[in-house]
C-alpha cells in the first residue's frame, strides 16, 4: 500500500515513519510521498534524507482550502497514493480531499479525544489538570481532529510534570502508535463499523 504523509513541522511523527520503514516495521505500507505546506519545515528535511520523494504545495498560495486541496490531491495522486497519514500536518482539510480519499485519511493527536481538539492538546490536558492523557489515531472527517477512533495510547500525568514533560511522555507514544496503526491499515486489519473500528491482531 503506498502511503501519502502530510506535514508542517518539525516531523518526529514521520520520523517514526521512516525508521518503521527502515526496520521493515510497517508490513507492506511503502512511503510513497511526503507533502508539506510549510517549505523548509523539519518533515520535508527528514523525508529528503531519507530519499523518500517530496512535495511542497503552500496554502499561502491558493485563495481558498478547496484549491489549495486540488493541488494536494493531485500531488498525493502523482505518487500513486493509496493511504493518507497526516502527521503534525496543521490544516484542515475539505470534504473534496476527504470524499476523494474515503476512509483513507488518518490523523495523530496528542489527546485521548474526544478530550482536547484543536491546538496545544498537551497544553490543555495539562491546564485542566487531568490525571490521564494520551494520544490518538483516528480516520478525519470534515472537523478538527473529529472522526472514528482506531487506536488510542494512555499516560500518566505525574504530580511534578510541566506541560513540556507531559508533551514529551506523549510524543513517545505517538511514536510508537503511529506506525503500529499504519501497518495495520496496509494489512487489512483495520475495520470500521460506524464509529466502532476495530483493529485484528497480527497473524501467527
Ligand atoms: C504531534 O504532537 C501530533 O500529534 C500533532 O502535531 C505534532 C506533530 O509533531 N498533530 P511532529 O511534527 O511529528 O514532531
Amino acid at each position: 500500500m503506498k502511503v501519502g504523509v502530510l506535514a508542517s513541522g518539525s516531523g518526529t511523527n514521520l520520523q517514526a515513519l521512516l525508521d518503521a520503514a527502515a526496520g521493515g516495521r510497517l508490513g507492506p505500507a511503502r512511503l510513497a510521498a511526503v507533502g508539506v505546506n510549510v517549505p523548509g519545515c523539519g518533515a520535508l528535511a527528514r523525508a529528503q534524507a531519507a530519499g523518500v520523494p517530496t512535495f511542497v504545495v503552500n496554502h499561502r498560495d491558493f485563495p481558498s482550502r478547496e484549491q489549495f486541496d486540488v493541488a494536494l490531491l493531485a500531488a498525493l495522486r502523482a505518487h500513486g497514493c493509496e493511504l493518507i497519514v497526516l502527521a503534525g500536518f496543521m490544516r484542515i482539510l475539505t470534504p473534496l480531499f476527504l470524499d476523494a480519499f474515503a476512509e483513507r485519511v488518518i490523523n495523530i493527536h496528542p489527546s485521548l479525544l474526544p478530550a482536547f481538539p484543536g491546538v496545544d492538546a498537551q497544553g490543555q490536558a495539562f491546564r485542566a489538570g487531568v490525571k490521564v492523557a494520551g494520544c490518538t489515531v483516528h480516520f478525519v472527517e470534515a472537523g478538527v481532529d473529529s472522526g472514528p477512533i482506531i487506536a488510542q495510547v494512555a499516560v500518566p500525568v505525574l504530580d511534578d510534570d510541566d506541560a513540556s514533560a507531559l508533551r514529551a511522555r506523549i510524543l513517545a507514544e505517538e511514536h510508537k502508535i503511529l506506525p503500529a496503526v499504519v501497518r495495520a491499515m496496509a494489512e487489512g486489519r483495520v475495520h470500521a463499523d460506524g464509529c466502532h473500528v476495530h483493529i485484528r491482531p497480527t497473524p501467527p
